[in-house]
């Protein structure tokens, strides 16, 4: 299967594993690029549907005959067993930090959360990762937030979001589109300015949030289109 598009920027993010696990697999395409590639030695696909379960299934039996591939119907990791690498894909972020707090936290970490990426990278500090890459893929009009993130080593693993400094810019957009911006994340912050000024000015009462994130995405168009890398 050829992979484009997000798929292809998510299986790029992917690394060598002994055992991986795509949780919420669907169709099982990560999965099939980790094997093909020889990127990992076993695989659990999991899914807490049965009908999408079976998609993935079907595409990887060769694989599951062989012993290769352990297939689960279960809500996130909860009948998943220990890998080294997970990829949660193509769902909230509220519902991915909820998988990873009630499941395990592997070594190695691929997470495209569809909303809520701050949330995502805030949880990924406290809990003592490194976030190794994160952008956001563009594809036309849509958007999609792509982080791998590694477990700190055990005596920095404490201090792993202080270590990375992630300000409050880094965290609301990532630290990779601010440090590299490309033009299509230019755009999107001229979109979200006029979106969140639109949204403040229709409100009846003050919105303290949207005028923070108004605040940081000015910052940050402003810093990308002066070429400095200074954000609040
Ligand atoms: C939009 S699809 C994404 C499929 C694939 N990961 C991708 O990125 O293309 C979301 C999949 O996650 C599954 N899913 C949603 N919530 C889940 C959960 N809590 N645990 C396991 N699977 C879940 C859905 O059944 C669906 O197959």
């Amino acid at each position: 299967m050829k992979r484009t598009g997000r798929l292809a920027a998510v299986c790029a993010e992917l690394s060598p594993c002994a055992r991986f696990a795509d949780v919420g697999c669907d169709h099982g395409y990560c999965t099939q690029f980790m094997l093909e590639n020889g990127l990992c030695r076993s695989a659990v696909i999991s899914d807490v549907s049965a009908k999408s379960l079976a998609k993935a299934e079907k595409l990887l039996q060769a694989y599951i005959g062989e012993g290769r591939v352990q297939s689960v119907c279960c809500a996130g990791l909860s009948a998943v067993p220990p890998c080294d690498e997970v990829l949660i894909a193509g769902m909230g972020g509220e519902e991915i930090v909820s998988i990873l707090r009630e499941g395990f936290l592997p070594p190695q970490l691929v997470l495209q959360p569809m909303k809520n990426a701050p949330k995502v990278r805030a949880f990924l500090l406290e809990s003592g990762y490194r976030i190794l890459h994160d952008y956001t893929y563009f594809e036309g009009r849509k958007r999609y937030h792509i982080l791998r993130a590694a477990k700190a080593p055990a005596e920095e693993e404490l201090s792993a979001g202080a270590v990375q400094g992630y300000g409050a810019a880094e965290l609301a957009f990532g630290r990779d589109n601010l440090l590299t911006p490309s033009a299509a994340f230019l755009r999107y912050l001229e979109g979200e300015i006029a979106a969140l000024g639109a949204r403040m000015a229709a409100a009846n009462g003050p919105l303290p949030a949207a005028k923070r994130r108004l605040q940081l995405a000015e910052a940050a168009l402003a810093a990308a289109r002066g070429g400095r890398h200074e954000h609040p």
